[in-house]
């Protein structure tokens, strides 16, 4: 039987001398420096942040990396180290469709903070280095998008100042007008406003933050990447958006955070919510997930390890069940993690393959992903790959 997989993050100094290096070659100048910017994991509530609710997110240590250098004709040069397309083109050209694919994340944060400055100030040539496991539901596509929005705000003599709250406005931005994914903000939000060793009790009511301490010296969150497929930019999340809007419209709510689990029981909500197709099921998964987030803080707080545990598992049958988001690979990892002893799992992201995360503890971790590596072969699964999680810091200049 093969070993697992891991997935290390990359130190600053194994990638920026050779991102610089890269960028010369390409560019025929120096860049003016290196930012970089977090992928995430989400420990609970998952699609409540379009419902303006709460989310409980970590900046992982794996990380992406661009090497930028500003322009002042308003033109965008941008380059991947792991991809074979680039792109070129002024920014007051960019908008849904223009560019597509991958720079769509790069060019629609200029297109965003454009808007504040004028398009000819925010020209740039770029080369990126993604280490965020791609396509893992990790946010490697937010770690990109923040990447260059940091490197914009300290390029951009009339950005400097601007407060992060709208820098991760422009970067959700990019992401929903540009790229076309309808996504919520919690990944921008944690990429650029992450804290150190903390969790971000995100509000996404106004979207404030909380930082919350991870108590559980003994455990750490383990991710698995179950190599499933996962894009947001098709259907099916958007079609749950939809829905939860259109459950909140037929109960003349502005959002369904507005709504209780004693509201949810009453014969009048239910009919309402009756005449939305699958209307009940996902409004209930929302619902019961604010708590569970409240609830799993409140335990951190306890350091009750059992119940943040449940809550985690809680979480995870309710987006299966209610909310139709996971698939097999999920509930494989999810189901021989805690088989294998975790005292709780969860699939994290949107769903529709990704990452999955488990509780585990410290001296434990080789096991557990041992037992699910075994778990895959045996349901004649492609391999997993796993990473450990703990709460790194934001966005921000490398060199
Ligand atoms: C994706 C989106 C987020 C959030 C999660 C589900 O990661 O980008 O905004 O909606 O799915 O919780």
């Amino acid at each position: 039987m093969s070993e697992p997989t891991w997935l290390p993050p990359a130190t600053d100094a194994e990638v920026t001398d050779s991102l610089t290096q890269a960028f010369v070659d390409r560019f025929s100048s120096l860049p003016d420096g290196v930012w970089a910017a977090p992928g995430r994991v989400n420990l609970i509530g998952e699609h409540t942040d379009y419902n303006a609710g709460f989310a409980l997110p970590l900046a992982l240590p794996h990380r992406t990396y661009a090497a930028a250098r500003w322009r002042d004709d308003g033109i965008l040069r941008l380059a991947s180290l792991q991809q074979e397309r680039t792109w070129e083109g002024p920014v007051a050209q960019v908008r849904h469709g223009n560019p597509r694919g991958w720079s769509a994340y790069v060019a629609g944060v200029a297109r965003a903070l454009a808007d504040r400055v004028g398009a000819s100030e925010v020209g740039l040539d770029v080369l990126v280095d993604g280490r965020v496991p791609l396509g893992s539901g990790l946010s490697s596509s937010a770690a990109l998008s923040c990447s260059v929005g940091v490197a914009l705000r300290d390029l951009v003599p009339g950005l400097r100042t601007m407060p992060v709250e709208e820098l991760v406005a422009a970067c959700v931005r990019a992401e929903n007008e540009v790229a076309g994914a309808a996504t919520g903000g919690m990944d921008q939000t944690v990429s650029l406003r992450a804290v150190d060793e903390h969790l971000l009790l995100l509000d996404a009511r106004d979207f404030s933050v909380v930082p919350v301490a991870w108590t559980l010296p003994e455990h750490e969150v383990l991710v698995i990447d179950t190599r499933a497929h996962h894009s947001l930019a098709d259907g099916q999340y958007e079609q749950r958006r939809r829905t939860c809007e259109a459950a909140a419209d037929a109960l003349g709510l502005r959002s369904l955070r507005e709504l209780s689990a004693e509201l949810l029981g009453e014969p009048r909500v239910r009919t309402a919510l009756g005449a939305v197709p699958d209307g009940l099921r996902r409004v209930r998964h929302v619902v019961t997930e604010n708590e569970r987030v409240l609830g799993l803080v409140a335990a951190l707080r306890e350091q009750d390890t059992d119940r943040v545990g449940r809550l985690m598992t809680a979480s995870h049958t309710s987006l299966r069940d209610d909310y139709e988001v996971s698939c097999a690979e999920l509930d494989v990892a999810v189901g021989a993690a805690l088989a294998a002893g975790a005292p709780g799992a969860r699939m994290t992201g949107g769903g529709f393959g990704g990452s999955a995360i488990a509780l585990v503890r410290r001296d434990e971790v080789e096991d557990v992903a041992r037992a699910v590596h075994r778990a895959f072969a045996e349901a004649d699964l492609t391999a997993p790959a796993f990473l450990t999680a703990y709460p790194s810091r934001p966005a921000g200049r490398v060199t």
